[in-house]
């Protein structure tokens, strides 16, 4: 299972840092939403869903987080630490995000608007789910 992560380009002088992200360019979908999570209590396990065909970037602009992926055959796990680090989440993805930090903020940049009906919320029904396509 390949893990995609982006390396933002950090316009950075004496100033300090700045990451610009743009839909195509950095962004490999049109942006249609950006919310971000924050104020996380200690050990939360948010997500625990997959997506029928919504793609997300997520990036920890503040603080860290770990991110566990799972295709339906295959799990990994990723660590989001830096503000340059952006994780690409396809759809048919279950995902849970955990050790957040007490600072961090995890903001999400999605392909498509809020629509609960493109969630899968129940695991079995995701494993089922990726099978029937494979
Ligand atoms: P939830 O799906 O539980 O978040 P997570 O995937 O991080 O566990 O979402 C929390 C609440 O926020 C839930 O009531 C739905 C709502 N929500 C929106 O209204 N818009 C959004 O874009 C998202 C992601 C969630």
């Amino acid at each position: 299972m390949q893990v995609i992560k982006y390396m933002f380009q950090p316009h950075g002088d004496d100033r300090g840092q700045l990451i610009s992200l743009e839909e195509y360019n950095d962004i490999p979908f049109r942006i249609k939403r950006v919310y971000f999570m924050y104020d996380t209590a200690e050990g939360v396990v948010r997500g625990h869903h997959a997506h029928k065909s919504l793609e997300q970037i997520l990036v920890c602009v503040h603080g860290s987080c770990k991110i566990h992926l799972d295709n339906g055959k295959e799990t990994k796990e990723v660590a989001l630490e830096k503000p340059y680090e952006g994780l690409y989440i396809s759809h048919d993805m279950w995902r849970e995000m955990y050790d957040f930090s007490p600072d961090a903020v995890l903001m999400v940049f999605a392909s498509e608007i809020y629509d609960e009906k493109d969630y899968i919320r129940d695991y079995n029904e995701f494993v089922s789910f990726v099978n029937q396509k494979r």
